[in-house]
């Protein structure tokens, strides 16, 4: 897709707007975790060098429209600006006279931050008159909040109509490439490992993927509506009873495209998730009435592993547990290492395999981590991003 990046606009002296997605966990008023903000620095340093007067803007959390100071991007602010190493400004509000005053007042090389977007609603009804008062505060646009890019807001996708030119940011670039690789030019063997919860959390993933994937292999949770669609008894476990069906038709889709749908062959049961009583490594076909499954087994561990070793592109997307307690983390460990491992493009969809790669001390071993995760889970879909398709517009 033709799109114009940050590379090709000449910055200097320029107020540049960069989206950001900065929607950071906060923890105690503070920063908890600053992957995204990591994420953005390529973009902001590089305009920062070129001499532009750098306003960011971004979300944080849901405050509906409404002045909420729990969801201010302030501690943002300061933990920006000890990355960067250099003050960070900060604007209480992202619109009218006095953010109008302070822009006026930047000078080349300095960074200005808005306050939350959201803390109007028009962010995120997309007005116009909103996304003309954002762009009145810039020459340039550029967009590096992929994260952001599947919601079709004033700031990621209405301002773009309004600015001299718009463009992608480093990390927007970054994202398009490894997914879009990934997506609709994997070299084979492409592997595809699913988990979490719920299969109508992923349906459109799964539909889309085996266009394209060799290898479906399947953890978490969502296993067992495809085994029990298989006919066979899954105890208590976490079964989507109203999505049996669909789990048949993927299969068969899956079968009639000759993708190899894998699913486990054992796992870690217990009859109460939280005591772990009665813990046990069983046989998928030997699983009680009273027990419920919330790990995979090492069989599975094992076959999973050896089709992610043969794999030549990988993408993630999912635990194959409840990692967060170590009784379970097993099977989400093994995959998170054995990815780490592959020599193959590896990429991993966002959300809460993100915090499982992190967990397993890997992340700096694969390809590519999405910051993206209702985003990257509606690229993988195949669905085209409204922040994105703006950008293709607007070049
Ligand atoms: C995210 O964290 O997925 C993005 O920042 C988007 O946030 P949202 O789901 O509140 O729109």
């Amino acid at each position: 897709m033709k799109k114009v990046t940050i590379k090709d606009l000449e910055l200097a002296g320029k107020r540049l707007f960069i989206r950001v997605d900065f929607n950071v966990p906060l923890d105690g008023g503070q920063v908890g975790d600053d992957t995204r903000i990591q994420a953005s620095l390529p973009t902001i340093r590089y305009a920062l060098e070129k001499g532009a007067k750098v306003i960011l803007a971004s979300h944080l959390g849901r405050p509906k429209g409404k002045i909420n100071p729990k969801y201010s991007l302030k501690p943002v602010a300061d933990r920006l600006a000890k990355l960067l190493g250099k003050p960070v400004k900060f604007a209480n509000d992202c619109v009218g006279s006095e953010v109008e005053t302070q822009v006026a007042g930047l000078v080349d090389g300095e960074v200005l931050l808005l306050e939350n977007l959201r803390f109007h609603e028009a962010e995120e009804n997309n007005e116009e008159g909103f996304s003309r008062q954002l762009a009145s505060l810039c020459d340039l646009y550029i967009n590096d909040a992929f994260g952001t890019a599947h919601r079709a807001h004033a700031s990621t996708v209405g301002m773009t109509q309004f600015v001299a030119k718009a463009g992608a940011g480093f990390l927007m670039e970054k994202e398009l490439e490894y997914l879009g690789k990934a997506v609709y030019a994997p070299e084979p063997p492409f592997v595809v490992i699913l988990g979490g919860a719920k299969v109508s959390d992923k349906i459109e993933v799964i539909e889309n993927l085996l266009k394209s994937a060799n290898v479906l292999l399947i953890g978490g949770a969502m296993a067992y509506t495809f085994l029990k669609a298989q006919g066979l008894q899954i105890g208590k476990s976490l079964v989507e009873n109203d999505k049996l069906e669909l789990a048949k038709e993927l299969m068969s889709k899956a079968k009639e495209l000759g993708v190899q749908l894998i699913l486990p062959v054992d796992h870690i049961v217990a009859k109460n998730m939280d005591t772990a009583e009665g813990l046990r490594e069983t046989s998928i076909t030997d699983t009680a009435e009273d027990e419920a499954g919330f790990d995979i087994g090492s069989s599975t561990i094992k076959n999973y592993c050896a089709e992610i070793a043969k794999a030549k592109t990988i993408v993630w997307n999912g635990p194959m547990g409840i990692f967060e307690k170590e009784s379970y983390a097993q099977g989400t460990k093994a995959v998170a290492l054995a990815v780490a491992d592959s020599k193959g493009i590896t990429v991993i969809g966002g959300g809460d395999s993100v915090a499982a790669i992190n967990q397993a001390g890997v992340a700096n071993k694969v390809s590519h981590v999405s910051t993206g995760g209702g985003a990257s889970l509606e690229f993988l879909s195949g669905i085209e991003l409204p922040g994105v398709k703006a950008l293709a517009e607007a070049a």
